[in-house]
């Protein structure tokens, strides 16, 4: 008896490649059609997809989602600081980009079901799940519905004709979108293991970055990055060139332990240079624009956005919310930073607005700007409230 059509979400990996003939013969689908999104990672990972979906599944769709990725995710991320525990998401930011695809293709194919090759441990079985459970269709698992041991997974798929990498070249897993790489598993679980220099492939180690500093310009309209060194770039290729100047000065990368959805602690290592770079220059420029009030309310609205963003509930009515606010506020975060690069590190060297409230006439020791007179009267009344409590607590004495 069949089942019909599921779709799977496909990186062309071990896990997910065995999907396939499981969702078969273990779960009786007549047909298993895989999607590979292209989030911007490395075309090679994307051509393998490509190559073993045609090959094993009954389909294969390769989504070009970079755009949309940019436009629905970074961008916003952006405007919103978005830092989870201190790093910029990747991750986090395109699983449920992936997810809406894989959705759109089950509609359009009639499919029943739609499937993740994701295990029960971390966040992205979670972030695809909430975006598959809003639409009327079977969600799939098979990794963390049947704990099939590593031993299992590569017998099984070698009786599938499924190429199984060596365990030497694949000694760690990586995620990789434009936005982040990162690197897990193996030897890094253990938090002390210091891992080589041989897991990044998008930054340059510390004694490797040049010796000398380089300076950069980032220009913004709307809170997004729109020109380097004065000059327009298309998004993709801003990220992509920016990827490329701060990688080789070693920025971006990071090695930290993080608290993910489940509570799990997990070893995280990631690569993100031009996320490091252009998250700075964009916070260093809301200090120049945004009002004292918008600047301390919008970092508790940045947070927020960034815990949801993190858990993947883009649907979740709050997130909408928050996003009108950080929107609203981008509306004059017009401007130019200027960056040094050098040696692992991005330091602002200063930055410059249309939009921009700060006044030199009033803040400088040499002007006049604003009549002194007028302070002493504010300060009479400055910290009265403490003031008063305190006098009652001295004459209780
Ligand atoms: N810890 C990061 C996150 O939750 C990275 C996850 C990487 N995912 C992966 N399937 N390797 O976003």
């Amino acid at each position: 008896m069949g089942r019909g059509t599921v779709v799977l979400s496909y990186s062309g990996g071990l896990d997910t490649s065995i999907c396939i003939p499981l969702l078969k013969e273990e779960y009786g689908f007549e047909k298993v059609i895989t999607v590979a999104g292209d989030v911007g990672q490395r075309r090679e990972e994307l051509a393998v997809a490509e190559e073993k979906g045609k090959k094993f599944a009954d389909r294969h769709y390769t989504a070009d989602l970079r755009d949309a990725f940019i436009k629905r995710c970074i961008f916003p991320s952006i405007q919103a600081n978005g830092l989870y525990e201190g790093y910029p998401m990747g991750t986090a930011l395109a699983r449920p980009l992936i997810a809406e695809e894989v959705v759109a293709v089950a509609k359009k194919e009639g499919a029943t079901a739609v499937a993740h090759g994701c295990t029960g441990k971390g966040n992205d079985q979670l972030r695809f799940d909430a975006v598959f459970r809003t639409a009327d269709l079977e969600v799939i698992a098979p990794m963390r519905e049947r704990n099939m041991t590593r031993e299992w997974e590569i017998k099984y798929a070698k009786e599938h004709g499924i190429p199984v990498p060596v365990a030497k070249d694949k000694p760690w897993s990586v995620d990789e979108n434009m936005w982040s790489r990162s690197i897990e598993g193996g030897l890094l679980e253990d938090p002390a293991y210091h891992p080589p220099e041989e897991i990044y492939a998008w930054t340059r180690s510390l004694s490797d970055a040049p010796d000398t500093p380089e300076d950069i310009s980032i220009g913004f309209e709307k809170g997004v990055p729109v020109s380097l060194n004065g000059t327009a770039y298309a998004p993709l290729d801003l990220i992509s060139t920016m990827n490329t100047i701060a990688g080789t000065h070693g920025i971006g990368r990071n090695d930290m332990v993080e608290n993910r959805v489940l509570g799990i602690k997990a070893r995280e290592i990631y690569e993100h240079p031009a996320a490091t770079v252009l998250l700075a220059s964009h916070a260093d420029l809301e200090r120049l624009v945004l009002t004292r009030e918008e600047y301390a309310f919008k970092r508790i609205v940045d947070d927020k956005w960034s815990e949801i963003a993190y858990m993947g509930l883009i649907y979740e009515p709050l997130f909408a919310a928050l996003t009108a606010f950080i929107e609203k506020t981008q509306e004059k975060m017009n401007g130019t930073v200027d960056l040094q690069l050098y040696k692992g590190g991005v330091h602002v060297t200063g930055r410059s607005s249309p939009d921009s409230i700060y006044s030199d006439e009033i803040v400088s020791f040499d002007t006049f700007g604003i009549d002194q007179v007028h302070s002493v009267g504010y300060s009479h009344y400055y910290g009265l409230q403490a003031r008063l409590t305190r006098q009652k607590q001295e004459r209780r004495k």
